[in-house]
């Protein structure tokens, strides 16, 4: 793997490894370290779990952060984005973590990087979002394994979710049982690439084992969209009264961040099935894993000591 930039160029074999690898870091604790190796995060959007992750795994691996202060960068002053990545590989940056609204520049910018540069996605507008994606499946592979046999269901804003798509594209590889796509009708998804879709809180989760909660982004509210926020949450919120649609030993699971009393209550969020903050110390580990085999593919001669 060169770049990691959407769950659909990664096969079965190679996301099961990364999520062993991701498992046997958080558990031996036994890292490799990469001297003068360095990442830059660029994150065009806010994060808070993405940024901090990458920035917290490349420093266990010794591998030197830079966050670019894009606010004070020369893309300010008009630099094309393609020129800022040559500009970072032209320096020794070995990974770039992009985060930006447009979709597809991830995709795009690894089309114009340097050979020396691996470029990650960490989320492009409303397209993929693939580390959330496969730290998830590292979650479930923690709580519930058999995957084959599980039920999931992922609510909310479905057609705007980089995070429900990648999500799909990860219970396609794992042939996840039975996976329900549960929205109000203009949010669920144009194009299917796993699962059924339902706009019935009730049908979608019945018999569910996960239930995976999407965040309301008010930022990508549209009006045509004719969704009012208390409807929405009368219908498809997860409350200690709709949880009980699922199975009783139900996983709860959320990207972050949470919208508190809008999509998750916090008895939920705090509660006992929730894996939340299981999720957000699972993606430390994960991006290790990630970093670890864009550096594992590459020519056999670079300097790894274990330790
Ligand atoms: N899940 C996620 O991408 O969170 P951040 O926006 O905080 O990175």
């Amino acid at each position: 793997v060169k770049h990691f930039l959407n769950i659909n160029q990664i096969s079965y074999d190679e996301a099961y490894h990364l999520i062993k690898r991701a498992l046997l870091f958080k558990t031996d604790a036994i890292y490799p370290r990469y001297a003068h190796k360095v990442l830059a995060n660029l994150f065009y959007e806010n994060s808070t779990r993405t940024r901090i992750s990458f920035e917290l795994a490349a420093k266990h691996m010794n591998i030197d952060v830079v966050n670019m202060d894009l606010a004070h960068s020369s893309e300010s002053k008009g630099e094309e984005i393609r020129d800022t990545i040559k500009t970072i590989a032209s320096m020794g940056i070995n990974i770039a973590v992009i985060r930006h609204v447009d979709e597809g520049l991830p995709h795009t910018m690894s089309e114009c990087a340097p050979n020396t540069l691996h470029v990650i996605n960490a989320g492009d507008g409303t397209h993929a979002h693939p580390t959330q994606a496969m730290l998830d499946f590292m979650t479930l592979f923690q709580y519930k394994p058999n995957l084959s046999d599980l039920k999931i269901a992922i609510v909310g804003n479905l057609k705007h979710s980089r995070v429900a798509n990648s999500l799909q594209a990860m219970c396609k590889l794992f042939q996840v049982r039975e996976l329900a796509l549960i929205a109000p009708e203009s949010w669920l998804p144009n194009t299917l690439i796993y699962g059924h879709m339902t706009t019935s809180l009730q049908d979608g989760l019945h018999q569910a084992d996960v239930i995976v909660t999407l965040r309301v982004q008010h930022e990508r509210f549209q009006a045509c969209d004719h969704i009012n926020l208390s409807d929405y949450r009368r219908d498809y919120a997860i409350t200690a009264e709709s949880i009980k649609l699922a199975k009783l030993d139900a996983i709860v699971m959320h990207p972050g961040p949470l919208n508190r009393g809008v999509e998750i209550d916090s008895v939920i969020a705090d509660g006992p099935q929730s894996c939340i903050w299981e999720q957000v110390k699972n993606g430390v580990f994960m991006r290790m894993a990630i970093i670890e085999k864009l550096f594992e593919d590459e020519a056999p001669s670079l300097q790894r000591i274990l330790v």
